[in-house]
């Protein structure tokens, strides 16, 4: 028997730093699978919308925020996700500005990524086997999951008093100590409009999937470019930690059911799936 379409959870969301849950939402199960990467950050929970749909979250750092950036299990929590059924993954992350126009409390949906992990984390389901796949990664995040997600989310931000940027490039860098401000400098002077320690490899890793991901960026702070500032301290992210994650769980909320519905009919879709086709090397 298949499952009916109510019973798919083609949904993932991923919560960062203060988003530990979601709300409006019918608990339904936990689970926890195993995968050839171990175990996801935590058991799963999967949960029904008022609609029905059903949705699986998973929190990046653990249950108590355990597991540090440079830790996070990532290819388990995305083959986990994927063994579920998810098709698209929304994911939410704490980051400092790198512009002044990005406030504090505001949302950003960026479309670019410069990685400065690279070499640390293991970015890669192909790491260790005996083929070599290059993944396309020109445009890191789903562009129809980004224009889907826009005026979506910009409507519910309405009257929060959070505006949303788009078009932005985040850096992804090595934590877990924040930048200096040399380096945070360095980052504007090469086009970075924001900064956090774990968009990557995760959004490599999606791709790889040929799952749909897109990054809900959420302002906590000014990193430490500023002149005349106080450099980024733990304090300052957490002041506004909170009050963005109860904004991220208003969006959640109100953009879940019709999510579902554009995942179900593949529009959100069609650019991932069967993307690592061709990207694997012919043997000679
Ligand atoms: N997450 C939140 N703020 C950050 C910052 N300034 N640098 C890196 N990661 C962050």
């Amino acid at each position: 028997m298949t499952d009916a379409p109510e019973d798919k959870i083609l949904v993932g969301i991923i919560g960062g730093s203060g988003l530990y849950h979601m709300d409006n939402l019918t608990f339904v199960k936990e689970v926890n699978p195993d995968t050839p990467w171990g175990k996801p950050s935590a058991p799963i929970v999967i949960s029904k919308a008022p609609g029905g749909t059903l949705v699986a979250f998973l929190t990046r750092h653990g249950k108590g925020h355990s597991i540090a950036p440079s830790d996070v299990p990532a290819r388990a929590n995305i083959a986990a996700l994927k063994s579920l059924g998810v098709r698209l993954i929304v994911a939410f992350s704490a980051v400092g500005s790198l512009r002044e126009e990005i406030r504090p409390g505001d949302f950003a949906i960026p479309s670019q990524i410069i990685d400065r992990t690279k070499g640390v984390r293991p970015a890669s389901f192909f790491q260790g086997l005996s083929i070599v796949a290059h993944a396309q990664f020109g445009d890191p995040f789903s562009n129809k999951l980004i224009q889907f997600l826009e005026s979506r989310v910009r409507k519910a931000l309405d009257g929060t008093g959070s505006e949303l940027h788009m078009d932005k490039c985040i850096v992804c860098m090595e934590g877990p100590q924040f930048s200096t401000r040399a380096e945070s400098k360095m980052y504007r002077s090469w086009g970075g409009d924001l900064i956090n320690m774990s968009v990557l490899p995760e959004a490599k890793l999606a791709r790889e999937a040929e799952l749909s991901y897109a990054l809900i960026a959420t302002a906590t702070d000014y990193d430490s470019w500023r002149p005349n500032t106080e450099a980024v301290t733990a304090a300052e992210v957490f002041k506004t930690l909170q009050k963005n994650a109860e904004t991220s769980r208003h969006v959640t909320a109100t953009i879940l059911e019709e999510l579902h519905t554009a995942a179900e009919s593949g529009d959100i879709l069609s650019e991932e799936a069967g993307s690592m086709k061709y990207s694997i090397m012919p043997r000679s």
